[in-house]
Formats: structure tokens, sequence, C-alpha cells
């Protein structure tokens, strides 16, 4: 493999493929477990916690529009992964892909976006676990205090209940896959099963004068609404992380993948439209809006069960996003561009236990104190960013690697990846600046950390003391004053 200083050195596919015989990690799920991982990472808090108020500030009863249109985006995008988890069927997701596409710098920037997409997301994912459970403990009669269930910027001080299920959560992939695994499976089906009841419960309640006005916000409304409750599609690629530890990872991976999506977009279309027609979209603006829209319409019973069946099912978002968010980290630690200590596997659970407690000491300060919007925007922005890298690079290897067997082809290549980058480009810019702004502080410090260690430390780097900042940007003519943090040691 070619040894260089460049930051476009690429690693090659037959040494990813020859790697992952020797990871250690245990192979033991199969195709239905990646469905069910799949539904397991991705309906959760956006539709539980989102909608309600995507739909009372964003689009009103027109969000199921935007159902619509983020769907098409994470369903191109779906495609994309399918083809690319075949392909190279090794932990670290588009992370890895990237590196074998367009090079390690760009493959660092979607590490550090994945990190957006699955360790901030976990965070706004407890933040709604939270809500569901501060709304069951109230209705049993136990009314939390306010400073103890909502982060500072939303008036409390910390918010207990999402700290506490990150670190249940945290402890149990830590155990293990296997222990993981049977947990996500009873979750999924607690939460299939409160969504099918919502829909059939709440159509009978519906009535038809609430869609109207239906677009109460204008046209743009279904954009912005739409780039707001992506964030309840997020998550199918956590399955592709899952690589090594699939037992026939060319078939299974596609079928984890578009199934898992396709089964929530359909799901997420019924619930809005049931939704925004039990009550005015105006009333939708709460922390638990599907079981308040239940007790709304006067259908008490059923509002309790929505209630226990969207903290299990959001549960077990939180349980594989800090799963995948583990797996990337292993894999960048594997590639020499994050610490060694990072590669350690726990002699026992045979699990990547650093990076597990690294995740979820993260996930817990972000679900303790941030606001939900906040934190789940910033998720959309790094996972459109890694969703439109991605796509580029299964471009790139059609044309580069056209040789390495395809399991699995996106259809109508090269019109659907460049369409993915086109419709996820589209829902960056309907987030609201605040977001791009926060997104910048957070690349700048990926960029950073990247030509202080991960570039130096790269198992790809020669083995000699780095050239540095001035052999990556060209010598400059007057050598500039030396600053503190100079990678040149
Ligand atoms: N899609 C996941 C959720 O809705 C992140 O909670």
């Amino acid at each position: 493999m070619a040894e260089s200083w460049s930051i476009w050195r690429v690693k090659p596919i037959d040494v990813l493929l020859q790697e992952k015989r020797r990871t250690g990690l245990s192979r033991v799920l199969g195709g239905i477990d990646l469905v069910a991982l799949g539904i397991g990472a991705i309906i959760g808090t956006g539709i539980f916690v989102l909608t309600g108020v995507a739909a009372a500030q964003y689009a009103g009863p027109g969000l199921v529009i935007s159902f619509v249109v983020s769907g098409l985006a994470a369903g191109l995008a779906a495609l994309v992964y399918a083809e690319l988890a075949s392909m190279i069927p090794v932990a670290g997701s588009a992370y890895t892909y990237t590196y074998a596409s367009l090079g390690e710098f760009v493959a660092w920037v979607v590490g550090w976006n994945l990190m957006l997409e699955y360790m901030v997301a976990s965070g706004a994912v407890a933040i709604g676990w939270g809500s569901y459970f501060s709304d069951l403990v109230a209705s049993l009669g136990f009314d939390l205090p306010r400073t103890v269930t909502h982060a500072p910027g939303a008036g409390g001080i910390i918010n207990l209940p999402a700290v506490l299920i990150s670190v249940l959560i945290t402890l149990l992939v830590m155990r293990g896959t296997r222990q993981s695994a049977r947990f996500n499976k009873f979750a999924v089906a607690a939460k299939l099963g409160v969504i099918v009841l919502f829909i059939v419960v709440g159509a009978r309640f519906v009535n038809p004068d609430n869609w109207m006005p239906f677009l109460p916000f204008g046209v743009t409304g279904i954009f912005h609404g739409a780039a707001i409750i992506f964030f309840a599609y997020i998550g199918f690629d956590a399955v592709a992380t899952a690589a090594e530890e699939t037992r026939r990872p060319q078939r299974d991976l596609p079928l984890g993948i578009v199934g898992s999506l396709s089964i929530a977009t359909v799901l997420y279309i019924l619930v809005t439209l049931v939704l925004t027609g039990l009550v005015p979209y105006t009333a939708l603006n709460t922390a638990s809006p599907v079981a308040s829209a239940l007790l709304a319409a006067g259908v008490r019973g059923a509002g309790g069960i929505v209630s226990l069946g969207a903290i299990a099912g959001i549960t077990s978002v939180l349980l594989v996003m800090i799963y995948a968010q583990s797996r990337v980290f292993f894999a960048m630690a594997r590639d020499g561009l994050l610490p060694p200590v990072f590669t350690r596997i726990h002699a026992r659970y045979k699990t990547p236990y650093v990076t597990v407690l690294v995740t979820g000491a993260v996930v817990m300060l972000t679900a303790g104190l941030l606001p939900i919007e906040m934190v789940a925007q910033l998720a959309n922005i790094g996972t459109l960013a890694a969703f439109i890298i991605t796509s580029a690079g299964v471009l790139i290897l059609r044309r580069t690697r056209p040789e390495t067997p395809r399991p699995f082809k996106v259809p109508g290549a090269p019109v659907t990846p460049v369409l993915a980058i086109g419709f996820c480009l589209y829902l960056m810019f309907n987030l609201p600046v605040a977001t791009w702004l926060r997104f910048a502080v957070w690349m700048a410090l990926g960029l950073l950390l990247y030509f202080l260690y991960s570039y130096r430390h790269s198992a790809l780097a020669p083995q000699r003391p780095g050239p540095g900042w001035r052999a990556i940007l060209g010598s400059p003519v007057a050598k500039p004053a030396r600053k503190d943090g100079d990678e040149d040691g």
C-alpha cells in the first residue's frame, strides 16, 4: 500500500477487506436483525417528538409533504449506502467508503460529520426520551420539577431523565452485540405496535377540518419542515456500521438499509396524516405530541400506551446510535486517525468498550445540557453533509474501481447519486443560519484536529517525522511566524 504525505491518500479496498478478518468482533447478526437494527435506529424522537414542533412552527398539516420530501432525500442516499455497504462490508460505514474513494482528508471530514449524526443526534434522542418519560410519570401523579427535566436554555438546570437513559444504554452497548440485538428486537416490536395502534385508533377520530389551512406557512414551510424532520430518517446507515458483525453482509446490508427505511417512510406519512387530523396544528407544539394529540381528541387509554411504546422505541434509537458511533470511532482509530486506545476490545464482552464509554459521556453531556431543537438541527446538517460526500464517493468508485464486485448496485446511476446530492444540499440550505454557524465551528475544530494529530498518526503516513503544514499547503514565500500548536514540534 502506498504510504504518502498527501492528505488525499487512499486506503485500498483490498486492504480494508483483509483487515476486517483480524478485528475480533463477533459475527452474530442476520438479515432480520439488520432490518430490526434499521427500524430500531430510524423511528424515534423524530416522529414522536419533532413532528409536533415542525407542524406547529414550520409546515402545518403540509408536514406530510415535508415527510415525502425528506424521505426522498433519505431514500436516494439509502440506495447509495446500500451499494457501498455491499461492496465494502467493513465497520465504519460512510467514513470507510470515503477513505477508499475520496481519500483520507475527505474521509476525516465524513467521520467528523458522522459524530454529529450519531453522537450529537443521540443527545436529541435522549432528550425526546426524557419528554415522554416525564409525561408518563406525570400521568401517574408525580410531576417532576422543571429544573431537573429541562436543559439550562429551556428553563431548567439539567435534564436528568435524558442523562439517566444515556448512562443505561451506554452500559448495555458495552455488554455486547448479542444482548443489544435482543433488546432491540423487543423495542422495535413495541414501537411498531404503538404506531400501528395510533394510526388505527387515531384515524377514527380524525376531523378533516384540522387539515385546513393545509399550508399555513406557505410552500416554503414545506421545505423548512422537511429540513427539521429529516432527523426522523437519520439512522438507516447505522445498519452499515454493523458490517463486520454480520454473517452475510453482501446480501443482508442492502436488505437492512432499504427495507427499514421503506417501512419507516410509510409509517411516518400515515402518522403525520392522523396527527394533523386529530387536533389543529397549533395544538401540536408540545414535547410529546403523539400522546397528547390522542389525549386531546379524548382517547385517554391509548395515550398512555403510546407513551410507553414511544419510550421503548426511542430507547432502541439511542441503542443503535451509540453502537454505531462506537464502531465509527473504532474504525478511525484503527486507521491511526484517533488514538490507539480507541481500538481496545473488551476481553469478555468482545466490544470496543473505550469508544462506547467516550460516546456515552458526550451523549450524556449533550442530552443533559442542551435544548432539543438546537441539537437535532446540528445532527441534520452533519448527516446531510456526510450523505453528500458519500454519494460523490459512489460516483468516483464507479470510475476508479469498476471491476470490484457490487452485489447491490444503485439503480439509475449516475443520475440517482447526483439527485441524492441535490436533495441533501437543498435541505441543508433550508436549515437556519445559526445551525450553519455552529456547523462551521464544528468543522473548524475537526480540521484543527486532523492537521494536529490525525494527519501525522495515520497508518498511511510514512514512518518518519512529517513535513507538516508547509508540505501540505505548499512552501510559503515568506516563512510565517511560528505559533503555539504549529504541528512541526
Ligand atoms: N431518526 C432517529 C429519530 O427519529 C434519530 O429519533
